[in-house]
């Protein structure tokens, strides 16, 4: 894999919530010059501590090497679009929600270099119609990240209709320096890879649990102990090849016409939402939780996401090829 030298690629991040500064962290780490953009004010009260703890915490889990001062000096935090100007990518990461989305392109296009790419971290808005509210369609992409940005390896590079499918690439590449195995989607498809996948399984554990077949439960056993066992070392299919892929083939036959194809939002979680519920957020969702209890469950998460992330690294996408490479040298 050719190495880009990230230091002479400056790269701005527009909107700076929740994933806007992990995935500000992630570029930092990776030796970009970054411009973080604030699109509305009220980012400027949390943006810099929530960048400045991920660091605290990356250097305390060994993430990075370097003092948090080391990294911020190469941060900008800023309100004026006009910051943009030197920027080769330009990250938008507003909520999700197409007119806000539209209104942010606009501010953000007249001040984007000839040779900049605009990409979108949306989860489920289609990347050929958000390329069409913009000037240069062909330079647009979905880099679609999963919080936290700066721990996990998971990213989405997605081409819409009108994308130039050698940038995708370009992208690609690069990614590789912000320490991700990414993904190129190389026609747009809604819900891109990823949340296909998840989605099928998040409609038929709705469909388990509503129709009495298990508890909320028994479905987060299930997947925690299953496919939450083996995934951060293969996907379905090696994990297929690995385990037999007749027994599947059998399976499937009579296993693929039961399953759960329904086209309406289930009632459970419509209930949830209907009463404000955002799961351990604001302590209201599937389960239930006392303000101390949510609390601790964030914490444990966080702690996890360093956890999950020092067992992914030593097990590549390439680990076998690794191994015999190593067993050739030994030899
Ligand atoms: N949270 C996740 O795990 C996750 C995962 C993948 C993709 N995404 C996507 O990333 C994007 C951002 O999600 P988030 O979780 O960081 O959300 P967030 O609510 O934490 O942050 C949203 C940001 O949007 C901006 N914003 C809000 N109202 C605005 C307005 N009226 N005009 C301009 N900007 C405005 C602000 O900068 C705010 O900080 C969304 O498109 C979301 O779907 C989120």
């Amino acid at each position: 894999m050719e190495n880009i030298n990230t230091s002479e690629i400056p790269v701005a991040v527009v909107g700076l919530g929740l994933m806007g500064c992990s995935i500000t962290t992630c570029l930092l780490i990776a030796g970009h010059p970054v411009v973080a953009l604030a699109p509305i004010s009220a980012d400027l009260n949390h943006a810099e501590s929530r960048i400045n703890k991920h660091f605290e915490r990356s250097f305390a889990n060994g993430i990075v090497q370097n003092s948090p001062e080391h990294y911020l000096q190469n941060l900008t935090i800023t309100e004026d679009y006009a910051d943009l100007k030197n920027c080769k990518i330009v990250l938008e990461c507003t909520i999700e929600n197409i007119d806000v989305k539209a209104s942010v392109f606009g501010k953000i296009e007249p001040h984007l270099a000839e040779d900049a790419l605009l990409t979108s971290n949306t989860s489920a808005i289609p990347i050929t119609q958000l390329q069409a509210l913009t000037g240069r369609p062909e330079r647009f992409f979905g880099l679609h990240w999963a919080e936290p940005s700066h721990t996990t390896r998971f990213l989405e590079i997605i081409c819409g209709d009108q994308s130039n499918v050698e940038l995708g690439e370009y992208l690609y590449q690069l990614s590789h320096q912000w320490a991700k195995e990414p993904i190129l989607v190389r026609k747009d498809i809604p819900g891109f890879i990823t949340n296909r996948l998840m989605y099928a399984m998040y409609r038929e554990a709705f469909h388990l649990v509503e129709n009495g077949y298990a508890t909320i439960e028994d479905v987060d056993r299930s997947c925690r102990n299953n496919a939450g066992y083996f995934m951060t070392l293969v996907g379905v299919f090696r994990w297929m090849d690995l385990t037999g892929v007749k027994a599947y083939h059998t399976v499937m036959k009579n296993l693929f016409p039961t399953l759960h194809n329904g086209t309406e939002v289930p009632k459970l979680i419509d209930e949830i939402v209907k009463r404000d519920g955002n799961g351990v957020s604001n302590a209201n969702g599937f389960y239930d939780y006392s303000d101390e209890e949510a609390e601790m469950w964030e914490k444990t998460f966080t702690e996890f996401t360093y956890k999950i992330r020092e067992l992914a690294l030593q097990y590549p996408s390439d680990i076998v090829k690794q191994k015999m490479n190593k067993a050739d040298v030994d030899d």
